[in-house]
Parts: structure tokens; sequence; C-alpha cells
């Protein structure tokens, strides 16, 4: 008994040693780093960027606490080739070795070193084929003239590029010696971005909070900048940096929202980079340089709710982490929420609802495609030995959404959120488990003691449970309503001339879409196109809705257009709908897979891994 009480306490205590966090004793099934022994408190890089040969190549010293005095340091590494590696100011060879590689995961590399090593210096070189880059050719870019690079690192892809212990559960400080091309800038996400070319072709970074490996960044092409308020701006090719910079004009509204929500910004500077639109994500946090499609240059700015998104996660995500991908509702759930109440408060509640109509619409969909009793449709995720990537659907965001708004509509909002600020102001800068968390939201709200609230909230029908829980909050919008009647207006006959659509958002265009039946007849399919001109949309989110009604119909005209969108977008989101829709059919199999033997070449690595999969 006595035995049995000791171990208890001694694994409480090994679990939470004082002062530390309780996540680095625990093992990241997707990283093979010593995180339990030792710690990587600061990376210097020093990195030359040559577009000929497709690498990165130089050196990055490791800052060590080795807590627990051992001999070795193991890191992740995937792709790198390891010139030598050195120790301390003196710079003393070390012995390493490199594992086997595995699939996904890469290769553990074990540096052997002593008790009282500092520093670990490692020369290296990357692979041409880095998960996280892309290289693109001038062609690929809006001004043609220059080359490009950026790099995409969530989730486990920094160890393509940098040897780090690459989890979301520990972190460090970063510093950054960038050399380039003197007609190109460097930019990361770190203070050191100026915009302005440097004569040698050299930048210097630094990211003085300490941050996870998924958010080291770096981006290098032909860019400007464009301030948008004290705080913000936004960097993109000369071609697009007016438009960006119109497009993202409300970002100070946006920011003030989101502090007056949860707590002053703590990374000071809140920049935007514009990609090419090769970039796999709409939206990427990146600290302090958020990267962002160009597909959401909408010119009318109705696609903004991404800027929302990738700036809540300031908070949700870069302040309070998740501590493994199997906790990655609490990155995309919580950011969903936040991004609901910054568009609830910058553009009014019926905007918002409307945001939440769709979510929902979503998530009904994205339970069904995954299937309703799959584990992948709980929030708590089992990634083991799956590549986190595969795990990472829309349950994350959207059902962790609606979880957040039913915690908000049950305690009520004022405390809800008093609650969530108190959150993130003492969980800053720390990983965060699912059940670290409900551990806080049980306690600070007694709901175990609480049959009614317990009952009420169903935690466990939430967070462990597939499917979609029965008490699942309902969003209602007016404006939604009025667009449905169109749609049965239309449908029973109406000429699409005369609906009424006047005053309508780029949302409700996508409800319409959306809402029109599967059995339409492709002659109504055509009149629509002749009243609403939708194959020219300079909408991306109309485009892919309207294409996939054009692929389900057959329309024809629409696949001269729709070629050309596939050559040239690479965010996955808007892509794989199509892609899917088209391989139902051999026909759209076969003319699929024509288009993406031509578009696949200017695909980023996240995006053709998905659409390999669809078209094998
Ligand atoms: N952090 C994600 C992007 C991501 C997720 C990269 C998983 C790698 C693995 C980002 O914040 C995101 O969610 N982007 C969305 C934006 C949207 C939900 C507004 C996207 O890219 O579509
Ligand atoms: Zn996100």
């Amino acid at each position: 008994m006595k035995m049995l009480f000791l171990t208890i306490v001694l694994s409480v205590i090994s679990i939470f040693p004082a002062n530390a966090q309780p996540v680095n004793s625990m093992k990241d099934i997707h990283s093979f780093a010593n995180t339990h022994e030792i710690a990587v408190k600061h990376l210097a890089l020093d990195l030359t960027v040559n577009f000929d040969t497709k690498t990165l190549s130089g050196k990055a010293t490791l800052t060590l606490d080795n807590k627990k005095k051992t001999k070795q340091l193991i890191l992740d590494t995937r792709g790198l080739e390891i010139d030598k590696i050195t120790l301390d100011e003196k710079e003393t060879r070390a012995k390493f070795t490199l594992g086997d590689e595995q699939k996904i995961f890469g290769s553990p590399l074990t540096i052997t070193i002593t008790p009282k090593t500092k520093f670990v210096t490692i020369y290296y070189i990357t692979s041409p084929t880095a998960g996280a880059l892309q290289w693109l050719e001038p062609s690929q870019t809006a001004g043609k003239g220059k080359p490009f690079l950026f790099t995409q690192s969530e989730a486990i892809l920094a160890r393509t590029w940098v040897p780090c212990m690459d989890g979301p559960g520990v972190r460090m400080t970063y510093s950054a010696t960038i050399h380039t091309r003197p007609d190109l800038v460097a930019v990361m996400s770190a203070s050191g971005n100026s915009g302005t070319k440097s004569a040698d072709g050299v930048y210097k970074f630094e990211m003085k909070q300490p941050i996870p490996s998924y958010l080291l960044a770096l981006a290098v092409g032909d860019l400007e900048f464009r301030p948008l308020g004290i705080r913000s701006g936004v960097y993109a090719e000369p071609s697009v940096v007016e438009k960006s910079a119109n497009e993202f004009a409300d970002i100070e509204k946006m920011i003030s929202a989101a502090e007056e929500l949860y707590g002053p910004y703590r990374w000071e500077r809140y920049d935007l980079l514009v990609l090419p639109p090769s970039f796999p994500f709409g939206g990427m946090e990146n600290p302090r340089l958020t990267f962002a499609t160009p597909t959401i240059l909408a010119g009318d700015r109705s696609l903004v709710a991404l800027v929302a998104h990738e700036l809540a996660h300031s908070w949700s995500g870069n302040l309070v982490t998740n501590a493994t991908w199997n906790d990655f509702w609490m990155n995309e759930g919580f950011t969903v929420y936040f991004e609901h109440r910054i568009m609830e408060k910058v553009y009014g509640r019926d905007y918002s609802e409307m945001l939440a109509v769709l979510t929902l619409k979503d998530l009904k969909e994205e339970i069904q495609s995954i299937g309703p009793s799959s584990d992948d449709t709980k929030l708590k995720l089992n990634l083991a030995g799956r590549d986190p990537d595969d795990g990472m659907t829309n349950i994350a965001y959207d059902k962790g959404y609606f979880f957040l708004r039913l915690c908000e509509e049950t305690i009520g909002r004022e405390q809800w959120d008093a609650f969530l600020k108190q959150y993130f102001d003492g969980n800053a800068f720390k990983s965060m488990t699912t059940e670290m968390f409900l551990e806080h939201l049980q306690k600070q709200f007694k709901i175990k003691q609480n049959k009614e609230l317990s009952s009420a909230l169903s935690i466990n029908d939430w967070v462990y449970t597939a499917g979609l829980p029965a008490n699942c909050p309902n969003p209602q919008s007016n404006e939604f309503e009025k667009v449905k009647s169109q749609v049965n207006a239309f449908m029973n006959g109406t000429p699409a001339s005369q609906l009424s659509t006047q005053g309508w958002t780029t949302h409700h265009w996508l409800y319409f879409l959306r809402n029109i039946p599967d059995s339409i007849r492709l002659e109504k399919v055509i009149e629509l196109d002749y009243a609403f001109y939708f194959t020219r949309s300079g909408n991306s989110e109309i485009l892919c809705e309207w294409f996939l009604r054009a692929i389900k119909s057959d329309y024809e005209t629409a696949y001269g257009p729709m070629r050309g969108y596939l050559m040239n977008v690479g965010r996955r989101k808007l892509v794989k709908p199509l892609y899917t829709e088209l391989a139902k059919t051999e026909k759209g199999k076969t003319w699929a897979k024509q288009v993406y033997e031509k578009a696949r070449p200017g695909y980023h690595s996240v995006t053709y891994n998905t659409i390999d999969g669809i078209l094998k």
C-alpha cells in the first residue's frame, strides 16, 4: 500500500515537476527527440539560399539545457545531409549517427555530447525535395520575373529544413542570418523584416519569444512592404502589394477586437505575407508574419475571415499551443471560435452567424465523409504511426468550434470570456493537452459537482466520442433564410434573372450554390451562368463551389476555366474537392489526370501528397 502510494506520488511529481511544463515529460509520438532529458533553448541559423540547386545550406547552432546530464542529444531530421557536427565554442568534432529513414518521420540524428556541452553546431544541406520548401520558377510568381522560395513547417515538416526537436510540446527562441541574391528580400516569422532589399543579400532575424518548431518560417522573393497601421503591414510582390493592402485594411480593427476579447497581443507586430498561388493553405499563423494565399484577394474584403483566423492563432496556438498533434483541436477549434468572435465584433452578429451556419454545414458534411463512427471524428485524435496531416480534418476546426460555442451558450458569455482571457494569460508560452484544458474548465465551473451543467455540456460526447452530439448549437441566419427562398423560387421555375439577389455578398452566393439540389438539370445550370457569370467570377471560393456544380452537372463550358484554376491555384482546400468530385466518374477522372499531370509540378508537397491519393 505504502509502495503504491509512493509510486503514485513519484509519478505525479515526475509528470508535473515544479515550474516546468508537464508535457516535456510526455513522449510526442511524431518526434524522435529526447525532450524528457534535454531541452533546446535557442536555435541560431546561418543559411544560404541557393535557387539553382534548390537547397538551403549552412549551419544550425543549438543552445542546450541538459537537465538530466544526458550524453546524447536526439533531434528530428528528414532528408538532411549532415556534413559535420561540432560542440561548444571550440568547435570540437562530435560523433553522430543518422538513423534509418522512416517514411514521414525521417531519421533521428543522435549526437554524442557531454553533460557540460552548451552548444551543438550542425553543418548541413537540405534536399531539393524537402517537404517544407517550395522553390518556385519565376513563371509561378505574380511578377513572372524572379524566383520565390517559401517554407511550410506545420505539422512535422520543420525537420526537412532545420535539425530540431520537431514537436509542438517544446519551445525555443531563434535567430537567423539568411544569405540570398541581393535582388530578393528574405522575411521570417521573427523581428528583422523590413521589405527593403539589402545590398549584400544578407538578412538578420530574431524571435525572442519561445516558439515550437512548426512556427519556423522563411520566404524569399521579390517583395515589397506597405504599412497598414502602427503595428501592422503587408509584404507581397510589387504587382499585388496595393491590392493586398486594400484587402487587409481592417487589420488594426481586428487586432483591437481580439485584444478586447482575450487580452493584449503579445508579439509586438502583426504583418501578413501574400504568397504566390501555389501556397498550399489559406493561411499559416507564423508568428509576427502570417503567410496567406493570394486566393483571398477577392477585391471586396469578403474573404478576410481567414485573416481573423490567423490573427486569433496569436493567442490560441502560438501562445497556448497544442501539446501534441492529437490535441490539434486545442489549436484549431479554439481559433475558429475566436475567429468568429472577432468577426462578430468587427462586422456584426448577422455576418458572423452566416459564417457559423456555413461552418455547421461543413461539419455535417465532414462527419459524413469521414464516417460518423470513425475515431477521426473525435476531438481528441489518435494519430499514432500516421502522418499527422492525414488526421487533421475539419473536425478539429468545426466540431471544436461548436463545442466551445456550446460552452459559451451554456455558461454565459461574460463568465466564459473571463475564463478564456485568464486561460490564455495563465498558460502563455506553454503547451496544453486536451486533458489539462478539460481539468481547468471543470474546476473553474465546478462541472463535476453540477449534474445539470455536466449533462448540458456532455463533454465526453464532444471530446472522446465519434459523430455529432445531439446538443450541438444551431446557428440561425435570417439572411440565409432569404437565400433559401430564392433557391426554392428558382427550382420552382422563377427565371434566374428575376431572383432577388440585390446586396448579396460572397457568403450569400456560397450558400446559394451549396443549396442547389444535385438533381438540377443542365439547362438550369446554364441559365444561372448566363444570369450571374459564375464561370468568370474573380472570387476563388465562389469559383470552387461553382466548378463543383459544373462537374456534377457535366457543364462543359466551365471545364476550360476550371483547368486554368487547377493549374494556377495550389491551395489544397480549393483543389481537393474538385479532384475528388472529378474522380467519381471515369470520364471525370481521365480529364482530371490529364490536368493534374501538368499541374502537379506547380503544387507544394502538402497538396500533391493529398491529390496523389485521390487520383491513384
Ligand atoms: N494552421 C493552419 C494551417 C495548417 C493546418 C497547416 C494543419 C498544417 C497543418 C491554419 O491556421 C489554418 O487553419 N488555415 C486554414 C484557414 C481557415 C480555417 C480560415 C486554411 O488554410 O484553409
Ligand atoms: Zn488555423
